[in-house]
């Protein structure tokens, strides 16, 4: 493998490997180091199939498979291989989308941090990737946090925020009724259990409360964390190409998409390794 880190804020780009092959105990340790080290790994030019990505994922860790809430529509080609979702604007001949958050713009925020074990690798294959749009972006937030002034630090050092997330919008929730949706309390800052480092642990789109305070009193103390963490200098924007093979660290960053249009079709493999309780 060769690893060239990229004149960003995070991410590499590591060439000369093909996971057509399952990486065997050496090589999984190399790959999970380099995510580590980098934040965001960037494989192009991989050509596999689905059971070759999750023989992948298992490699790196134990698959996430997560149940759904029973009303959550799950496109059929989701199911074929449990473990795998699509994330496509694509339509079916009834008008269906054929993947998970199918369209438009998504703000910066952790998978997975509304449970109580937030995924530890998130990973996507492109497979169609649109002419304009549909970039992701992924914001460093060890940097987010060492860079914070020490006045913000200080409204949410120590504390917890609470996570949601309503499988029925990519947006901000209703916030006035949060009965009936996924939620969690998550460390504002945690500690990497592989790192060590401290990362910032909020989101624009799913963190809503800081314990102790009401949601109102909240959006003030967090929207200044949130302008400060999104600033340019800790995000690199990736312009998708097919083949991409992509993993991320999701306790050491957020990740975003930028709008694309329907029609403009995008469609990218997606697989994650479960993670564990987060310390602070
Ligand atoms: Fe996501």
């Amino acid at each position: 493998m060769k690893v060239t880190r990229l004149d960003a804020p995070l991410g590499a780009r590591i060439t000369d490997v093909d996971f057509g092959e399952t990486p065997d105990e050496a090589l999984a340790a190399d790959i999970r180091a380099i995510i580590h080290q980098h934040q965001v790994a960037i494989f192009p030019g991989q050509t596999f199939n689905a059971k070759q990505q999750l023989a992948f994922t298992q490699a790196l860790g134990p698959i996430r498979k997560r149940k759904l809430p029973d009303d959550y529509i799950v496109p059929a080609s989701s199911s074929e291989t449990p473990g795998i979702a699509y994330v496509s604007n694509i339509r079916d001949e009834n008008g269906e989308p054929t993947g998970v958050i199918p369209d438009g713009e998504m703000w910066f925020h952790h998978d997975t941090c509304y449970t109580d074990a937030p995924d530890k690798f998130t990973m996507l294959c492109a497979i169609a990737v649109p002419n304009n749009g549909g970039n992701t972006m992924w914001c460093n937030m060890y940097q987010a946090w060492e860079t914070m002034p020490e006045d913000l630090k200080q409204t949410i050092r120590g504390k917890k925020a609470l996570s949601v997330y309503d499988y029925a919008t990519i947006a901000k929730p209703n916030l006035s009724n949060l009965d009936n949706i996924e939620k969690a309390w998550q460390p504002c800052v945690v500690t990497h259990p592989q790192t060590g480092r401290e990362a910032l642990f909020v989101n624009r789109l799913m963190t809503c409360q800081v314990e102790g305070l009401s949601i109102e009193d909240s959006a003030t103390i967090l929207d200044p964390v949130f302008d400060h963490a999104e600033q340019r200098q800790f995000v690199y924007e990736h312009e998708w190409t097919v083949g991409d093979f992509i993993i991320w660290d999701n306790l050491a960053v957020t990740h975003a998409r930028t709008h694309f249009e329907l029609g403009d079709d995008r469609r990218l493999r997606r697989s994650k390794v479960s993670g564990d309780k987060l310390v602070a």
